[in-house]
């Protein structure tokens, strides 16, 4: 057994708690201390007024609960069919390959893209945190080896230190796929990397007697010429991160908001993960970088006129309002760098709903069960308003599973931060979010704590909307809980890839932050 040091600790210690040497520690922020700070520098002054709120708004969406315990159960096992070699769906597969989707043709979704695969590796990865089954932990291994091999292939973005780990997408047999593709994308060694910290993380938690010095090195070693599979994406993110590349939609060429918040935290958690293995040069480089690319975060994609983040940078014929910016912070968020509850994020957030409640004409029809209060009821979100891939060729763009779920996630999130903290504040910034959260739609400036009435007002309207999210995808969902890619906009029947593992892995830690977020609000008893 290998001694870990500040690895032990949970990741929301990592990054502020004191056991690496001071010069290796970027300056110690309060948590979001930029949200606390008003234009005008005081905290405005604010009363509460709990008598105009109406008791629905704290009512659940009926009997969605229980749908959710059904569909947890079904979308991890359908999740798990599309992961080899154990998944039906795999056939031809290499042992650890996540397919996008089975479906071969109309679309072809039948390869291994590197950020699906990450993104929903991380889902079995707290599956395993949560059940000890280790059956779920060689699954994670088996992708890690076979994300080794993937490295180290010549493919069309490159070799191994030549580009090559930018490549998005791979056969099922772990071979480069060699046709046309929008490559390379920068976002992929960044996810594997955090998924594979993750999994250092909590296998050392759950069976601390597995992690051998040669698992671990396998894994992260200081030696470069030794090629581990992390340490090798930490080279490639903290060298490549202001260098533009396909976004994860794959069709734009720019540096990106999700991409570059997620190579952020990768090298925040890589740093860790390098003190934590004495490789002290590694881990002093990768500070130096994450500083760098968190000061062109903050510059450069919040666009102030508008009042909303952007998700390029320079791409001035999209509004630059996109599902990316929530899967950004959710993915790649911290305490101090657009995590879910950050004002900018909920407003960008709103805003983005608002366009997209506009944009397709099923989110005009209530699904049954909708919340009782009309200004809670969540829509069908697509990527961005001016997309028109239909999930098989270019027609007009449709709401997507994975993009809806996401409302809800940073919601749930955000709920059971301000829980935590015991206030929150309502800014010139995020009033447009909870305007929309207030019965006459006039949220008060200032700030909010947990002994006010309107305190648990807010996190219920906040609860019962997140929660509407959900409520429309019960209400596309097949009936046996399958998951494509896409909803139509007119009338609602599933379209592109069938079974998208990513559709699954979504919900799945949307639901995980439901329950968090409804421990906290409601306790056991709910
Ligand atoms: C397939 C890509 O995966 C998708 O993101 C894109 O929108 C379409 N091709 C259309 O270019
Ligand atoms: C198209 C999506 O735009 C992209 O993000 C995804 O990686 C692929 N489909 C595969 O699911």
């Amino acid at each position: 057994m290998v001694f870990l040091k500040p690895i032990l600790i949970p990741v929301a210690a990592l990054v502020y708690c004191s056991g690496f040497t001071s010069a290796y520690v970027a300056a110690k922020y309060p948590p979001d201390s930029r949200q606390l700070i008003f234009s005008n520098g005081d905290p405005l002054p604010y009363e509460n007024d709990a008598t105009t709120w109406h008791t629905t708004s704290a009512q659940p969406v009926k009997n969605l609960e229980d749908w959710i315990d059904l569909e947890q159960d079904l979308a991890f096992k359908y999740l798990l069919d599309n992961i080899a070699p154990n998944g039906i769906n795999t056939e031809g597969s290499s042992d650890g390959t996540v397919i996008a989707s089975p479906s071969k043709a109309y679309p072809n979704y039948f390869y291994q893209w590197v950020r699906d695969a990450a993104i929903t590796i991380q889902g079995v990865i707290d599956e395993y945190g949560k059940s000890g089954d280790l059956a779920l932990r060689d699954i994670v291994d088996s992708y890690a080896n076979l994300q080794g091999n993937i490295q180290g292939t010549f493919n069309p973005s490159g070799g191994f230190a030549t580009g090559g780990l930018g490549e998005p997408k791979f056969m099922v047999d772990g071979t480069p796929f060699t046709g046309s593709w929008a490559r390379p994308q920068r976002d992929g060694p960044a996810l594997r990397a955090l998924t594979l910290i993750n999994f250092i993380r909590a296998v050392n938690q759950t069976h601390p007697e597995l992690v051998t010095s040669q698992w671990i090195g396998k894994l992260y070693d200081p030696d470069l010429a030794a090629k581990s599979i992390i340490k090798s994406d930490l080279e490639y993110v903290s060298h490549y991160w202001n260098a533009i590349g396909f976004d994860l939609w794959e069709e734009i060429e720019d540096l990106h908001f999700f991409t570059a918040l997620v190579q952020h935290k990768a090298l925040v958690q890589g740093r860790d993960l390098a003190l934590s293995l004495d490789d002290y040069g590694a881990a002093s480089w990768y500070d130096s970088q994450q500083a760098a690319l968190k000061g062109f975060i903050e510059t450069e994609f919040w666009d102030g006129r508008n009042g909303h983040l952007k998700a390029y940078q320079h791409t001035p014929y999209r509004s630059g309002l996109d599902c990316s910016i929530m899967l950004g912070s959710i993915h790649g968020g911290q305490s101090d760098l657009y995590p879910p509850w950050s004002g900018k994020v909920l407003a960008s957030t709103q805003m983005f709903i608002n366009q997209m409640q506009m944009l397709h004409p099923i989110n005009k029809q209530r699904p049954p069960h909708y919340p009782e209060d009309e200004r809670l009821r969540g829509v069908g979100l697509g990527r961005y308003t001016e997309d028109i891939y239909d999930g098989v060729g270019t027609s007009e763009g449709n709401p997507w599973f994975l993009c809806t779920s996401s409302a809800s996630e940073i919601f749930y999130t955000a709920i059971a931060h301000f829980i935590d903290e015991g206030e929150f504040y309502i800014t010139h910034i995020n009033r447009l979010f909870f305007n929309r959260l207030h019965p006459t739609g006039r949220a008060k400036l200032g700030r909010v704590r947990s002994g006010d009435p309107d305190f648990r007002n807010y996190l219920q309207a906040m609860f019962t909307y997140a929660d509407s999210f959900l409520n429309v995808i019960r209400y596309h969902a097949k009936p046996d809980g399958r998951l494509s890619e896409q909803f139509d906009k007119y009338d609602g029947f599933q379209r592109g890839a069938h079974d998208l593992t990513w559709s699954y892995g979504s919900f799945l830690m949307a639901a995980d932050k439901r329950q968090t977020a409804r421990k906290k609000l409601f306790g056991s008893q709910y």
